[in-house]
C-alpha cells in the first residue's frame, strides 16, 4: 500500500532521516556489520535516505532500490543523482514480486515497509529468494502492537488487522523461508518496533 498524505509527511522529513541515520543504522550495523564492496537490494526505499545509508554506513558497492510509489522514486532519483548508474539502480516495483534474479544479492534492507503489505508473507518469500546463501536481511519493522494504537488507526493507513504481525510471527515466517534470526533482534518502544538481522541459510 502507498502511504497516505500524513504518513508521507512523517516519512519525508529531516526528523525521520535523522532517526534512520543515527539510531536505526547504528543498531543495524551493530547487529549485522558492514559488507564493503557488496551488492545490496533495498525494498520500499522511499525517497532514498536508506539507500544513502547503505552506501555510506555499510560500504555497499552497488545498490538496487525500488518502491511501489513512483513519486518516491522520483524523489530518490533527485536525492541520489550523484551515484553513477553502474552503482545505483532505482525503479518502481512491488516487494511481493521482485524483478531480480534468484540469489543475486549479498544483503537486503527493509526500512519499515513490510507492515504496509497485506500479503506480507509473499514479500518475505521474495527477500529469501533474491538473497544468496549466507546473505543478510536487515530489517526495521512496525508490529501489530503499534498498528493497533489510536494514532495509527486514526491518522495512518495500513492493511487490516488480520495482516498485522508481531515479533514472533515475523521471525517464524523468516525462518520458514530459511532466514535465520536467532538472538539478532531487538524490540523497541514497548514492542512497537522490531529491528534485526537474519542470515540466509
Ligand atoms: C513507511 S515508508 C518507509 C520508506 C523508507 N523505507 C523510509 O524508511 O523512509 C514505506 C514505504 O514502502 C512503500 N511500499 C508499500 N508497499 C510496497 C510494496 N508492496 N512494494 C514496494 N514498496 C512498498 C511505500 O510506498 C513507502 O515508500
Amino acid at each position: 500500500m502507498k502511504l497516505n498524505a500524513i504518513e508521507k509527511a512523517l516519512m519525508n522529513n529531516p526528523a525521520r532521516a535523522a532517526l534512520q541515520r543515527r539510531y536505526e543504522a547504528t543498531l543495524l550495523q551493530r547487529l549485522g556489520g558492514r559488507f564493503d564492496g557488496k551488492r545490496v537490494l533495498e525494498i520500499g526505499c522511499g525517497r532514498g535516505v536508506g539507500t544513502e545509508i547503505i552506501f555510506q554506513r555499510f560500504g555497499a558497492h552497488e545498490v538496487h532500490a525500488f518502491d511501489l510509489d513512483p513519486d518516491m522514486i522520483d524523489q530518490a532519483r533527485r536525492a541520489l543523482s550523484h551515484y553513477p548508474p553502474h552503482r545505483l539502480t532505482l525503479y518502481t516495483g512491488d516487494a511481493t514480486a521482485v524483478k531480480e534474479p534468484d540469489a543475486s544479492f549479498d544483503a537486503v534492507f527493509d526500512f519499515g515497509i513490510i507492515h504496509h503489505i497485506p500479503n506480507w508473507q509473499d514479500a518475505v518469500s521474495e527477500v529469501a529468494r533474491v538473497l544468496r546463501p549466507g546473505g543478510k536481511f536487515y530489517f526495521e519493522e512496525v508490529t501489530s502492537h503499534a498498528l493497533g494504537r489510536w494514532f495509527y488507526q486514526t491518522f495512518l493507513e495500513h492493511p487490516q488487522s488480520q495482516y498485522w504481525f508481531n515479533k514472533k510471527q515475523f521471525v517464524v515466517e523468516l525462518e520458514r523461508h530459511g532466514i535465520l534470526v536467532g538472538p539478532n533482534i531487538v524490540e523497541r518502544f514497548f514492542g512497537d518496533f522490531i529491528i534485526g538481522v537474519g542470515h540466509r541459510s
